[in-house]
């Protein structure tokens, strides 16, 4: 009889009203006016179409078109988030990021990251191909005796020396990335 029950309750002109009055509430689009749908468009972002290539970027190419070390490049965004890459040799300085995670991926060489935990201090080494990643808040200093190049992804605006630092040697750049040349020249 619960059956039935349900068949009369659907077949029920009073019970069908509530039902879409309900999934379909037309007084609130109603109200909400012919704008409404603008709100739902994706808002402007500072991520890929702000100012990049829609090209393909080869990193080797990339990596040689500057010389600087500790001083990383913007090759692309994804979201809010830079694509960068560096060269490195020697040491860097130590610092924390206390507002970002930051992720290594070593493209060639070797890197250390001398990290400074609850537990105490380690080193951690990367060879080529390998990443890793530097929690928030954690203190670290890369350095490769050799050189190495990396690839480094973290949020846009993020210093290359965090927001806490020990006093910045003068071949480590303070930066938060920089443009690629061949960004403003394609196939030059
Ligand atoms: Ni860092």
């Amino acid at each position: 009889m619960a059956g039935l029950a349900t068949q009369r309750a659907f077949g029920d002109p009073a019970v069908s009203d509530i039902g879409a009055t309900a999934l379909f509430p037309a007084a609130l689009f109603a109200a909400a006016g012919p704008h409404a749908r603008s709100t739902w468009r994706r808002p402007p972002t500072r991520g890929h179409d702000r100012d990049m290539s829609h090209e393909p970027t080869n990193l080797t190419d990339a990596l040689a078109s500057f010389d600087q070390l500790w001083s990383p490049r913007i090759v692309t965004t994804v979201n809010d988030y830079d694509v960068r890459i560096a060269k490195v040799a020697g040491e860097h300085v130590w610092h924390a990021h206390d507002d970002t995670d930051e992720f290594f991926l070593v493209l060639d060489g070797d890197l250390r990251i001398a990290l400074r935990e609850p537990d105490g201090e380690r080193t951690v080494t990367l060879s080529r191909g390998s990443v890793f990643v530097v929690p928030r808040g954690v203190e670290h200093k890369p350095s490769s005796e050799h050189g190495a190049s990396l690839l480094l992804f973290e949020p846009t605006g993020t210093s290359s020396v965090g927001n806490r630092h020990d006093g910045i040697p003068g071949h480590v750049d303070a930066t938060t990335g920089h443009e690629l040349p061949e960004r403003s020249a394609p196939g030059a």
